[in-house]
């Protein structure tokens, strides 16, 4: 089993959080730098926004309840994060920040939440849609396209754990599989 680096064992998790191999692709193919400007939600235990926050100039993150945005204080607070602000707010009825480079969508309903994030992106910034099933993916993509988005790309991300043995190498009988599909688009 993978033990995860000691940034992520300081974590509390209260929902369901978005895990590093999840995490890596969302960094790697949004190209989120020291320079970017993000926007997230739900910030649920704030797992994404701090792993973003920690290599992002600056992260804002949303989520309806305060007892959620509570746990991901204390996460934040744990890794010494100053440039994570977590907000209380509805990201289908407004997203405050404008000209951001990346906005991340954790939520149900998250399509209905492409037109403000789509007013918060700079021209060519990435959103990207996490959604555990496919009939998500769906509507997420249609919402993309009826507002123009570009480069929309569909993946989901299958980590296979290898057994290194004298005799019989292999990968293992379990493992994590499906959580969810990432959903990335860029704004035209
Ligand atoms: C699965 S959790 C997010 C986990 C988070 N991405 C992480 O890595 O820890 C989903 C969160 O979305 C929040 N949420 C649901 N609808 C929302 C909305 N319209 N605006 C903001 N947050 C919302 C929920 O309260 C919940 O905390």
């Amino acid at each position: 089993m993978f033990i995860y680096p000691k940034m992520y064992r300081k974590l509390k998790r209260g929902p369901q959080v978005i895990l590093p191999k999840d995490i890596g692709i969302i960094i790697a193919y949004t190209g989120a730098n020291k320079q970017s400007v993000c926007v997230d939600a739900g910030t649920g235990s704030g797992w994404l926004a701090v792993s973003l926050a920690s290599i992002a100039h600056k992260v804002y993150s949303y989520d309806l309840r305060e007892d959620f945005l509570e746990i991901a204080k204390k996460n934040k607070e744990a890794l010494g994060l100053e440039n994570l602000t977590l907000k209380k707010g509805d990201v289908t009825k407004k997203i405050t920040e404008k000209n951001v480079d990346i906005v991340t969508l954790d939520l149900p309903g998250s399509e209905k939440a492409l037109k403000n994030a789509h007013k918060a992106l700079k021209k060519d910034g990435s959103v990207v849609g996490y959604l555990p099933n496919a009939e998500q993916v769906k509507k997420f993509v249609s919402a993309l396209n009826k507002l123009k988005f570009y480069d929309v790309y569909t993946v989901e991300v299958i980590v296979r754990d290898i057994l290194v043995r004298k005799e019989g190498m292999r990968p293992t009988n379990t493992g994590l599989w499906h959580t969810a599909y990432l959903v990335f688009a860029r704004k035209a």
